[in-house]
């Protein structure tokens, strides 16, 4: 297994390219089951979690090329069933749930498990396929489901967490071929969410309302081939952009989509950065001296779970006490005891952890335990003193493109090493 090396404080500075979105890039991936024909996707980022999406699409049948970040897939003849031993490794494995549903009336996936962030149930999926018209049983760690036709419907997928994020892409995808019309309320509005409803749109699907709580989708009896390119990764951009405040002179994202990271943009000029923005692009620069933040993470438009741990790394070094409040996954706190470990100074109280900014970290042995929680340690690993050694990469190559490659050409001294 490999390990990163960070060797603490050398500044970064320059230009990086940010890659297709991992988020946008699975369920639309899942989503080329819809249809016979082939469809070609564009960007679609080389991650061990992209990988495992097309080993899935292959089990279940479809033909697939990869020629750099251009994937093209046929799934001519669809198989229903996708076993645990497929989809175990990847929890995103479960939007085929509803492509599958569509398109053969039923479907059989082994369930995902929970995971460190926290529980991660599924029921609001199973809520909206029944909503529609299938009958879902959960027997021997699967989800069964079978149908013979499904129907629009008016749903709710709102939970006590907020919308889900998959569940609205997974209901869609199911919704997009039953017959009538359905509504979703209470539906995700992530940039995600929009590029698969445009996806599905230009398959030949009827959605309405994709960026809103309230999607209307009116049922087509079948989708054809199409291409795509894959949106930016904003959270792949957010973490380079705080990155470059942790110890950047002038750290720029290009090909982003500026407006999908204004909440992370927002909270780094409030914490006293400046931000530099063009159609495309996002540059921060340290402007005197940084100050501590209250945030909380909500669905977007709101601050993003998947940045939390990033920004307690900035956090961590500022000057005065900061308070993060998880509202998405509430124990979504791995990475806050391997920062303990190198000098940070952080309480947790239930969803809360206040955060007395130190004057420096300590580079140590530190574990990742999750894809997020990974990044947050190299970007403190870049600040602290001497070298931080961050096992269990694997959950970096899940979703980030390159991280060490690119944080390199931006003049990191940063190296991965083949572990015993
Ligand atoms: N929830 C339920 N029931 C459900 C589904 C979700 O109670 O049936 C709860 C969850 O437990 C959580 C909240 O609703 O408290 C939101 O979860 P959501 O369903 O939106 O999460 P997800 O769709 O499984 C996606 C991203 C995550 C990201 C979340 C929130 C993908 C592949 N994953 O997960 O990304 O944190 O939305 O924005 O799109 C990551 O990239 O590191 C990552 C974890």
């Amino acid at each position: 297994m490999d390990k990163i090396l960070v060797h603490g404080g050398h500044p970064l500075s320059g230009s990086i390219k940010i890659s297709g979105s991992k988020n946008s890039a699975l369920p639309i991936l899942a989503a080329t089951l819809l249809t016979k024909e082939p469809c070609v996707l564009r960007h679609v980022p080389d991650l061990s979690d992209t990988n495992y999406m097309l080993q899935i699409l292959m089990h279940l049948g479809a033909e697939v090329e990869r020629a750099s970040g251009t994937v093209t897939v046929k799934a001519e003849k669809v198989e229903s069933t996708a076993p645990y031993d497929v989809v175990r490794r990847m929890r995103a494995s479960v939007c085929v749930l509803g492509p599958l549903l569509a398109r053969c009336k039923e479907a059989t996936v082994s369930l995902p498990g929970g995971c460190v962030i926290g529980d991660r149930p599924i029921d609001l999926h199973l809520l909206g396929f029944e909503g529609l018209g299938a009958a879902v049983r959960v027997e021997a760690g699967n989800v069964r489901m079978f149908t013979t036709g499904l129907k629009g419907a008016v749903l709710n997928l709102r939970g006590k967490f907020g919308p889900t994020v998959l569940g609205t892409d997974n209901v869609m995808m199911a919704a997009v071929l039953a017959e009538g019309t359905t509504v979703i309320e209470g539906a995700a509005a992530e940039p995600e969410v929009v590029d698969l409803a445009n996806f599905l749109n230009k398959m030949g699907a009827k959605i309405e309302g994709a960026g809103t709580r309230r999607l209307i989708i009116e049922g087509v009896k079948e989708l054809h081939g199409t291409e795509h390119d894959i949106i930016p990764d904003r959270i792949e951009a957010g973490t380079f952009l705080v990155a470059g405040a942790v110890c950047g002179h002038g750290v720029t994202v290009t090909r982003v989509v500026p407006e999908h990271i204004s909440a992370v943009t927002d909270a780094l000029t409030e914490a006293g950065f400046k931000i530099e923005t063009t159609e495309n692009s996002v540059t921060v620069s340290p402007n005197g001296a940084s100050k501590a933040l209250e945030l909380s993470t909500q669905p977007y438009p709101g601050f993003p779970t998947d940045m939390q741990a990033q920004m307690c790394a900035l956090l961590s070094t500022t000057e005065g006490i900061s308070v993060i409040t998880e509202n998405i996954f509430p124990q979504r706190y791995m990475h806050l005891a391997e920062m303990k470990r190198m000098g940070a100074h952080i309480q947790i109280e239930g969803p809360t952890a206040l955060i007395q900014g130190v004057e420096k970290l300590y580079g140590a042995p530190v574990m990742a335990s999750d894809l997020r929680a990974s990044a947050a340690l190299v970007l403190a690993g870049l600040k602290a003193e001497g070298i931080t050694e961050i096992s269990r990469v694997y959950h970096i190559d899940r979703g980030y493109e390159h991280l060490d490659e690119k944080l390199g050409a931006l003049g990191a001294h940063i190296e991965r090493v083949k572990a015993d």
